[in-house]
């Protein structure tokens, strides 16, 4: 069977580390790059982990640094979901593989090139390299047969009232996204939130890790640290067992996956709005036509949950 050629774009990353694992304990894929961005942590944060998880995991791709920060809005982080290290302070060994000299974007592009228009781009992150390849190369959409994206909201944000964390970490940069003709699979928000676990059900899925155990145990424990830590902020009751636990950039893996079986999704016209000051990064989903655009994104409305689940299951297993 050939494989899929993918390249990874994200900001390792808990959720990030979760959809890596699932990719190249698949089958069905073959990871030829992860890429690094600014997002979760800082750049040399996020390019630690990635070349820490590729020699971790036994990745034979390279790993190629991107953008310090996002093309226009200020820099957003969010270690206090993922820890200050990006991966729940997890002390995965140290990589000895080094990042390419060239830039995300120029290692993207010829990549991309080399797949006669075959290569799949998983984004779970601010979507800047992305973006600076696309205006960099104006070819490169024709070499990606589709980008798979955590990002967006159909409705309420994360890290801002309207706004999920990745397209609020570059608005600019998810319109030039939305804009490229490049056919897109988005894992919003409410795909995450939907299909989010209970506690008992990452700590049964969690058990078939065997190399990674110890990581996706330390994983959990920085969960219960920050869920209980928001619980006491807004004053509620906390029981990890029967909370729900969102593993989002895991959903966009999980897509590409099941692409064609066990996934469900609807065309929309989708943009990203850039200038509100309560709004910028809100992305806008054209439910009644109204913009009269042909639609430029398949938004995930329905995933085989039980499908997901066995994804995950049997990549954590699949490790030694
Ligand atoms: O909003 C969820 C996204 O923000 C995920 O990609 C997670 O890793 C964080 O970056």
């Amino acid at each position: 069977m050939n494989k899929i050629p993918v390249m990874i774009d994200c900001d390792p990353g808990i959720d990030d580390t979760l959809a890596i694992i699932m990719l190249a304990g698949s089958e069905k894929v073959k990871i030829k790059a992860i890429t690094s961005t600014h997002g979760n942590v800082g750049l040399e944060g996020t390019t630690r982990n990635a070349l820490a998880l590729k020699d971790f995991l036994g990745l034979d791709c390279v790993v190629a640094k991107g953008a310090s920060k996002p093309m226009i809005v200020s820099q957003k982080e969010a270690s206090t979901v993922h820890g200050l290290n990006g991966l729940g302070n997890y002390d995965i060994p140290a990589s000895v593989s080094k990042a390419e000299t060239a830039p995300a974007w120029d290692v993207m592009y010829r990549l991309a090139k080399e797949e006669n228009g075959q290569m799949v781009l998983v984004v779970l992150g601010p979507m800047t390299n992305v973006a600076i390849t696309i205006l960099k190369y104006p070819d490169f959409k024709d070499y990606i047969k589709r980008i798979y994206m955590m990002g967006g909201s159909r409705n309420w944000g994360n890290h801002s009232q309207n706004a999920e964390f990745n397209i609020w970490g570059d608005p600019h940069a998810c319109q030039v996204v939305l804009s490229s003709g490049i056919p897109i699979t988005m894992a919003d928000l409410q795909v995450g939130n939907e299909y989010g676990f209970l506690g008992t059900e990452i700590t049964e899925l969690y058990s078939h890790a065997k190399k990674l155990k110890p990581m996706m145990d330390r994983f959990q424990r920085h969960d219960k640290i920050w869920m209980q830590s928001e619980c006491d902020r807004l004053g509620m009751d906390f029981d990890y067992d029967t909370s729900i636990t969102t593993k989002y950039d895991s959903t966009a893996a999980a897509a590409l996956l099941m692409d064609g079986d066990g996934l469900e999704t609807e065309d929309y016209y989708v943009i990203c709005e850039t200038q509100g000051s309560e709004t910028e990064g809100q992305t806008i989903f054209d439910y009644s036509g109204r913009f009269g655009k042909q639609p430029n994104v398949s938004l995930v409305v329905k995933m085989d949950r039980e499908k997901y689940h066995s994804l995950i299951r049997n990549a954590l297993a699949r490790f030694e």
